[in-house]
């Protein structure tokens, strides 16, 4: 978080050690008067001592790099030098009666690149202070179970910052002084300083008007860069679905007269749910045909979405303190996907969600930086924004309320509206609600939140043809991972359905139902280390879908023939499973194929899967965006983490390449026909339907091409030419980019020339190359990082560059002249000058360094131990780097 000033590393934060403050902060008056290099921020604290604290304590504030101008206490002022350092503001012997507390600040927005407290993004004044960048704009108590009304006072240039907005509502405008102007808004809501925002700029905007269920009127408008207005109707519609959405489904309306909602182009994270003044990266809002895929489209609905959620779940409730970050982040996730599931293909978004769950949280829990979804300890509370956090605290909340239900999910989630808001809160507040709405014990529960690693379950089945029943047995275990050899049973939903020859779905009938919702949801509970399950009434053998939507986040070990994996392909009423069935077969054939490629041996193919996959995507009707996801075969990263150890990203990747060349050459002639099939001359629209079509026709493109080069080629270039929207034109240019041909240096060339004024556009472009698998992509990356659009201050252009070579190019990152590894580890030590948490997020990617081949192994961890060595380290970098070397 803070820069390189500090030398010794910070001593880790411990939950066990949370106490109460010794003071409270009910009301906060800030006036800013912003300045490009010398804002200065007055506050005005009116504090009082803590009942629940420690009776005549020091006061201690919390300072960033702070540049103190003066302080006063009830107006009596204090001696600066002998209270104030840049990173603390102490007070002796504090009144134990209320008290004010007055402050003046300067800060200097233009020269903080960290993007952290008050910075500029294009000459736009803007703030981020979560989790803790509050206390870089004034001192403060900043930890987020301090709440407090905040009212504030922004003043600037008019011709500068036309528009100056901050949290809740606005109070009063006016001009102070020739060329300047000023705003106050006003919080009734009492709120963490983390969500504290403010924005001054010259922007443009749309806006709409709301009414809320119970007749409520609120103003809605999204700001952008002039200019591009245009591109910001889609988030504008977005967030309107979610807000009828949450009162729908939630019952939860919005509270203030105005919704604000800001787009940056230089902002760390996805976006920020600051009071009634959401701050976005601006990749999360702007799209129009043109300049956007359909899969950015998809992502500003659940960004917007997932921000407005936290309005309910993270603002009018938050966290009592950061280790339970998941209380806020696992639920508002959760909410999102639901929310997204019911605009788009339920099964889709499962399979959307499963996949990103997989390729982020799987290899975090199995490896080095494995943690539990709420912490006990951390050294830096940035690092902890993480897929586990996030993702896997979403699949919590999804298996809980597939244990207790809808209705008691709803009954609970009620409770805790109820009781806890304007509170901050912890995961047993939240539990104790579902506790109590289902009347079951939650204790064996709440492990999930207390234990790293990914369960594997073991499935096996035996049929009795005598009796006419089946026996399906469950068992669990969960692999040590760091600081935890011991690990605990956990109770998990497991949602079973069984299949017969002929593809029909058999009905589960048990001797002895455990409770009603097994046979009519078909959801088992596992909760100790194993379970039989006796089916009767079974008529033949059949074929167990085990784990359908994917209902526990677990690893499933199912012994499974190939006909079986047909049979499931091909008749599994759950599309969850019969994706998976697709992948599982997928998988096999190509982790045979790599161990084959190692040993010098030819892949493996199998005709019968190629042809399956064919039916499966000429049933495409009921819903293509099905059928894609069918089409994308397991990727490379996908294959590491199945193999787990000794792995070699060559062979992994020879293998699956095999794999694809012979699909594409096999069904040319109907990968072709359905691709043809599929052209549509209807006007871009961004709706799911249309958008699974597209997706369809660009995935038998993709497979086609990697069978047929030559011919590919043409057609991909024939579709980068007439496209009129850029998902067929990223579609195109995306199989053109794996062709090494002179067309897609020229089409390359020909992209970049049309959007180089397009940031957003470039960003794809860098992505594109970053990922090419072959030997001079490290070089061509290397030259990227040069040209004048590449920009190391600037996050998104960062990630999309160094992070899609880190993350997405396992080949080139894991070259066996350990380049790669060089290469990401000194672009995290360069950005560290700049960004730490960039730095950090980079450094992540080393994540799964253990389970490489020995020489890998090595290289990588030269790499590690040399970002450890730099003379000037943040503790950002250092946690991750010291975590993945362990
Ligand atoms: N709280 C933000 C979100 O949910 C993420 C974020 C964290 C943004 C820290 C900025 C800084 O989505
Ligand atoms: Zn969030």
């Amino acid at each position: 978080m803070s820069a390189h000033s500090d030398s010794a590393a910070p001593s880790p934060v411990r939950l066990a050690d949370y106490r109460p403050t010794d003071y409270l902060i009910d009301t906060v008056d800030l006036d800013f008067r912003l300045d490009a290099t010398a804002t200065r921020v007055v506050s005005r604290l009116r504090l009082r001592p803590n009942p629940a604290g420690r009776a005549g304590a020091p006061l201690v504030l919390d300072g960033g790099d702070l540049k103190p101008l003066r302080a006063s206490l009830d107006n009596l002022p204090l001696d600066l030098a002998a209270v104030a350092t840049p990173h603390r503001l102490t007070i002796a012997n504090p009144p134990q009666r209320p008290f004010t507390l007055e402050v003046e600040t300067e800060l200097d927005p233009s020269s903080n690149t960290q993007l952290e407290g008050l910075y500029r993004s294009n000459g736009t004044f803007c703030t981020q202070c979560e989790a803790e960048g509050f206390r870089r704009i004034t001192y403060y108590l900043d930890r987020p179970d301090v709440m407090a009304v905040f009212t504030t006072r922004v003043e600037a240039a008019k011709d500068e910052a036309p528009i100056l907005l901050s949290n809740g509502n606005p109070v009063e405008t006016g001009s102070s002084g020739p060329g300047r102007h000023y705003a106050i808004w006003h919080d009734p809501h009492p709120k963490p300083c983390y969500l504290f925002a403010l924005v001054g700029g010259d922007l443009g905007w749309i806006e709409e008007e709301f009414t809320t269920g119970s007749g409520r009127k609120v103003k809605l408008a999204i700001y952008v860069e002039k200019g591009k207005e245009h591109r910001a109707h889609y988030a504008m519609e977005s967030l309107i679905h979610a807000m009828r959405w949450d009162e729908f489904v939630y019952g939860r309306e919005y509270d203030l007269d105005v919704f604000n909602i800001v787009a940056v182009s230089d902002f760390t994270m996805g976006a920020m749910e600051n009071k009634g003044l959401n701050i976005f990266n601006d990749k999360y809002i702007l799209a129009i045909a043109e300049t956007a895929t359909d899969a950015d489209y998809a992502h500003i609905e659940s960004v917007v979405a997932h921000e407005y959620f936290h309005n309910w779940t993270g603002n009018r409730i938050t966290c009592r303190d950061w280790f339970q970050l998941c209380l806020k982040e696992g639920l508002t996730v959760y909410r999102d996907q639901e929310f997204s599931g019911d605009q788009r293909s339920r099964a889709v978004q499962r399979i959307t969600d499963v996949r990103a769950l997989r390729a982020a949280q799987f290899p975090e829990d199995a490896g080095p930086l494995a943690h539990n979804v709420r912490p006990d300890t951390y050294r830096e509370i940035n690092n902890f924004y993480t897929a586990t956090v996030y993702e896997k605290g979403a699949e919590i909340i999804r298996m809980l309320r597939a244990l207790i239900g809808h209705d008691a999910y709803h009954a609970g989630m009620a409770l805790y509206f109820e009781r806890f808001d304007g509170k901050a809160a912890t995961i047993e507040d939240f539990l104790s609600c579902f506790a109590e709405s289902s009347g079951r014990d939650l204790g064996d529960f709440a492990q999930w939140y207390a234990q790293a690693g990914t369960p594997r379950v073991k499935v096996s089945g035996a049929y009795d043809s005598e009796a006419k029943t089946y026996q399906l047995s469950l068992s669990q275990h969960i692999p040590p991972t760091p600081g935890q050899a011991e690990k605990k049973p956990l109770p998990m939903p497991i949602r079973i359905g069984l299949i017969g020859r002929d593809g029909g779905e058999i009905p589960l009938v048990q001797d002895h139902a455990q409770n009603w919702r097994e046979e009519k949801f078909g959801v088992f509970e596992l909760a100790g280390p194993e379970r039989t399950i006796v089916f009767k009434n079974v008529p033949t053998p059949p074929v167990a879908s085990v784990n359908r939507r994917f209902s526990a986040a677990v690893i499933l070990e199912q012994q499974l023939s190939e006909d079986d994996l047909l049979l499931l392909m091909a008749h599994d009423s759950d599309p969850f499973n019969k994706w998976q069935a697709a992948q599982s077969f997928a998988t096999r054939l190509m982790i045979r194929s790599t161990a084959a490629i190692r040993a010098g041996e030819m892949p493996a193919f199998s005709e019968k899967f190629a042809l399956a996959l064919a039916d499966a995507l000429e049933h495409y009707e009921t819903d293509p965006a099905f059928a894609a996801q069918m089409a994308a075969l397991p990727t490379e990263n996908d294959l590491a983490r199945d193999i787990g150890t000794d792995v070699d990203p060559e062979a992994i990747f020879l293998a699956r390449k095999a794999l694809r060349d012979g699909v594409g050459q096999l069904l040319s002639h109907r990968l072709l026909a359905l691709y043809d099939k599929l052209q549509s001359d209807a006007p871009y629209s961004p709706d799911a339907a249309s958008a699974g079509r597209r997706a369809l026709r660009n995935a038998c493109l993709d497979l086609y091409a990697a069978g047929n080069h030559a011919d590919g080629s043409e057609i991909a270039l024939a579709q980068f030419q007439h496209a009129t929207n850029m998902t067929d034109k990223m579609g195109a240019l995306s199989v053109l980019s794996r062709l090494p041909t002179p067309t897609r240096e020229k089409a390359l060339e020909f992209f970049y020339r049309a959007h180089c004024d397009e940031p957003l556009i470039i960003d794809k472009w860098f992505s594109l190359q970053a990922t090419i698998p072959e030997p001079d992509t490290l070089a061509r990356v290397k030259r990227l990082t040069k040209v004048h659009a590449f920009n190391i201050a600037t996050p998104n252009r960062v990630y999309a560059l160094i992070g899609a070579f880190a993350n997405a190019n396992p080949l080139c990152f894991n070259d066996l002249s350990g380049d790669g590894y060089q290469f990401v580890a000194d672009l995290a030590l360069q950005a560290d000058g700049v960004n730490p948490q960039v730095a950090a997020r980079l450094l992540s990617a080393f994540r799964s360094w253990r389970n490489l081949e020995a020489r890998r192994g090595e290289l990588a961890e030269q790499a590690l131990r040399k970002v450890l060595d730099a003379s000037k380290l943040s503790p950002d970098l250092r946690d991750i780097a010291q975590r993945a070397l362990g």
